[in-house]
């Protein structure tokens, strides 16, 4: 899969400072990079384990090897890890897995959006909401609907995604084997027929 997206949109503010925590902060009227941005979106490659690697300040923070691993299990269909390129660099990547019902919290079984990170100085471009709607157009080739959760405090990460169509179900201390930094994640479900018929277009 090969897949370009574009971005031509004029910064109100600098966003080239570092985001000093592990989640976005939440800033509704921000704009992205004032240059015109140009995104390679496609499955993770070998070659990008340096890249990767430079993904030390967020969530989802893996050595050489796991990241190594991780696009073999991706190479062989067992989950789904996409990068978006810009300018040869890593911007942002994106994982979907399938998990099973877990035994002790119950959170169902099914397709889970498992994370994005977009490096800060390429945020509010548009990025991750692509990577999303990819991931979602894969899953959708597969299944009716889709999952995610996300910390309570992380409104950056609901607020993307809840534009998207996902809407919430549950909340709990613990979803699948996750817990929470705040104390309370939020579990959301999108029905993949109703972003057919009124979630807007999609970018694949
Ligand atoms: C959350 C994150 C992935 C968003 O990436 P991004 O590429 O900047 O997001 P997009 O540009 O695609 O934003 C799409 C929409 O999401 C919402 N959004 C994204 N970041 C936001 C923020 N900081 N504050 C408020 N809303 C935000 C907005 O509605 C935005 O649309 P708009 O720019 O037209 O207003 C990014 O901030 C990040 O990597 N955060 C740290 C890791 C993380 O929390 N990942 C999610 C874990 S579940």
């Amino acid at each position: 899969m090969r897949e370009r997206s574009r971005f031509q949109r004029r910064s109100r503010r600098s966003l080239s400072a570092e985001y000093p925590s592990l989640y976005a902060a939440f800033d509704p009227e921000a704009a992205g990079p004032a240059a015109d941005l140009t995104a390679l979106l496609r499955p993770a490659v070998h070659a990008d384990v340096d890249g990767l690697l430079a993904f030390d300040m967020t969530l989802i923070v893996r050595t050489r090897e796991q990241w190594v691993e991780t696009i073999d299990k991706a190479i062989r269909g067992e989950r789904l890890l996409l990068v978006a390129e810009v300018d040869g660099t890593v911007a942002a990547f994106a994982q979907s897995h399938h998990l099973d019902e877990h035994p002790v919290n119950h959170a169902p079984a099914g397709h889970y959006l498992t994370g994005v990170t977009v490096l800060p100085r390429y945020r509010r471009a548009g990025l991750a909401r692509d990577l999303t709607r990819a991931r979602l157009d894969r899953i959708e080739e597969q299944a009716s609907e889709a999952w995610y959760f996300a910390d309570a405090e992380n409104a950056a990460s609901i607020r993307l995604h809840t534009q998207l169509g996902f809407v919430e179900v549950s909340r709990g201390p613990s979803i699948h084997d996750v817990t929470f930094r705040s104390g309370e994640g939020v579990l959301f479900r999108l029905e993949l027929g109703a972003r057919r018929r009124g979630g807007g277009p999609s970018t694949v």
